[in-house]
């Protein structure tokens, strides 16, 4: 075993999602805190960030805050180095957070504990099932009036499909709340009020035996239905298995309140024995294993312009195996060339730091002089493999695009292509027409706005978009297809997407079904490859 072997295994990489709102950057926050990678939680990004309107963004986007785009945040807490693969909170930047998932080893949950599933939720979690990423649950907000915790969990089951087991137990919510119950321990950590986590909690805890002790802090009835509570608990609850957590099966809950800043700690703890190391990563020679293999990454993220001045493009790569050394030779393996990466730069909240090395779990952003493509490999000069692609997210809005002045062709084309590549859109042509007739395809339509924007600034080139009626969007998986026998319904559409794969737009799953009747063997896919 290398000797960098100590180096990986202290690694957890992982990305928190949730519905915007439910509290991520509060709770990211409070993790550094513990980390002690900033003096007082609140410093991350600014409050509104997460919810600004389109003007706002446009405004950020030209400064270009790393705020408002995913980042990744990296500190060490209790002998581990942990790495957060932080992410926009705004739902139209989804794409690009189903990306980072990509990147990370497992997912934190966050859900608001009197809103339960939300929508945003929802489409996360499909893509953590999907890669089979273990899935932890914190259910926040617990200082303010929340519902039957059972109907909760109830609700998680059933919207997600995925057992939970709870780890901890509230006692109450909102202004009576009092606690959380650590199963384990069988003891109740009593609530404290950090004033917003401007002051240290004290912590007081009291074995569940102790029923005198408990009567004096929480009274009486509600000793009474918490106790109830935790038998119902026992009896009810899929039991812990951490095979079945690592394998994404099982999730295990915790209770809190990020803004008090009480249960992150406890929450912390537990997650990080319970989550994984970097692990084993699919290529098409076989698995490649992060300590026993050389430096190699994937590219799951590229952002042009983070700095306008300089133009610049940033290509984000997730190391899977080895260790990462300044100016080492690398091969880009769809680009078929050795280089050296240039600058490599670990990206935090506010600043990026040049870096001297860094081993797989980590994250590095280098420039990109518009050679990387998102799901590229690179690995040692000698080596020859490739990791899998990255899917291409199912766009949900469609509009035609069409160039205001044509004598701009080669910048729209160049513009519209490097937006694409970046994978905030995604582009289809017509089978029998050239690139001056363009259907955009989004995930979410504030892009479509981001689109006519940068065009316009970044390209000097005007469109008019046109929206389109199609929601839904498979693409053929058949091989040796004729797209022109095939026979759909009268409102789909025939596309290709930029790599020649044909695919069919529909306005609605009636459609969708149709078509599958009329041609018998068809193959239809939500999901494209890169
Ligand atoms: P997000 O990143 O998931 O979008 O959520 P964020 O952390 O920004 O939190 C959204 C709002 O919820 C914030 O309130 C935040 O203070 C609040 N919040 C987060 N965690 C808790 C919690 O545990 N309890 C309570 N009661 N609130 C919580 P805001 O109104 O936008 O800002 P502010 O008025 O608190 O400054």
């Amino acid at each position: 075993m290398s000797n960098y072997a100590e180096e990986i295994n202290k690694r957890r990489t992982f990305a928190i999602i949730s519905h915007p709102d439910a509290g991520k950057t509060t709770l990211t926050e409070k993790f550094l805190l513990y980390g002690g990678a900033i003096n007082l939680a609140g410093s991350v990004k600014g409050k509104a960030t997460a919810r600004h309107a389109v003007s706002d963004w446009m405004e950020i986007e030209k400064e270009r805050g790393i705020s408002v785009t995913s980042s990744v945040l990296q500190f060490e807490y209790d002998g581990y180095c942990i790495n957060i693969l932080d992410t926009p909170g705004h739902q139209d930047f989804s794409e690009d957070t189903y990306r980072t998932l990509m990147a990370a080893d497992s997912a934190v949950m966050v859900i608001d504990a009197s809103k339960g599933v939300e929508a945003q939720t929802r489409k996360l979690f499909k893509v953590c099932v999907m890669r089979k990423i273990p899935i932890f649950t914190f259910i926040n907000k617990m200082d303010r009036d929340a519902g039957d915790m059972f109907e909760l969990l109830d609700e998680i089951e059933r919207e997600l499909g995925i057992a939970t087991c709870p780890v901890n137990w509230p006692i109450g919510s909102g202004k009576n709340f009092k606690g959380v119950y650590d199963r384990e321990e069988k003891s109740v950590i009593m609530y404290t009020d950090t004033q917003k986590g401007t002051k240290e909690g004290e912590t007081t805890v009291i074995p569940i035996e102790e029923k005198d002790e408990l009567s004096k802090y929480i009274g009486e009835d509600v000793k009474k239905q918490f106790l109830e509570e935790v038998e119902l608990l026992d009896g009810a609850s899929a039991e812990f298995d951490l095979e079945v957590v690592q394998a994404g099966e099982l999730t295990p809950v915790f209770f809190g309140s990020a803004l008090t800043n009480f249960g992150v700690e406890i929450f912390l703890q537990h997650f990080l024995k319970m989550t994984t190391i970097p692990l084993p990563r699919k290529a098409d020679i076989g698995l490649i294993h992060p300590v026993e293999n050389d430096f190699s990454a994937f590219v799951f993220k590229i952002q042009a312009n983070m700095n306008k001045a300089h133009r610049d493009r940033i290509a984000f790569m997730r190391i899977c195996s080895g260790k990462y050394e300044a100016s080492m030779e690398v091969k880009h393996i769809q680009g078929g060339k050795i280089m050296r990466l240039s600058q490599p730069q670990q990206i935090m909240a506010s600043e990026r730091k040049i870096l001297d090395e860094a081993y797989a779990g980590d994250i590095i952003g280098v420039f990109d002089p518009g050679i990387f493509a998102i799901g590229d490999t690179l690995c040692m000069p000698k080596e020859q493999f490739q990791y899998e692609g990255i899917p291409t997210f199912a766009p949900e809005h469609f509009a035609r695009v069409r160039q205001m002045d044509t004598m701009k062709r080669k910048q729209f084309v160049k513009g519209i292509t490097q937006i694409a590549q970046e994978g905030a859109i995604q582009i289809f042509q017509e089978f029998n027409t050239g690139m001056e007739e363009i259907v955009v395809g989004v995930v979410g339509v504030l892009q479509f706005e981001v689109l006519k924007y940068r065009l316009e600034n970044e390209y000097n080139v005007e469109i008019r978009l046109e929206n389109l009626p199609y929601e839904y969007i498979r693409w053929v998986e058949n091989k040796d297809i004729d797209m022109v026998k095939l026979t759909g319904t009268s409102d789909m559409k025939k596309v290709k997407d930029m790599k020649g794969n044909p695919l069919l737009l529909f306005i609605n799953q009636w459609s969708i079904g149709m078509t599958l009747d009329r041609n018998k063997g068809l193959i239809l896919s939500e999901f494209g490859r890169d």
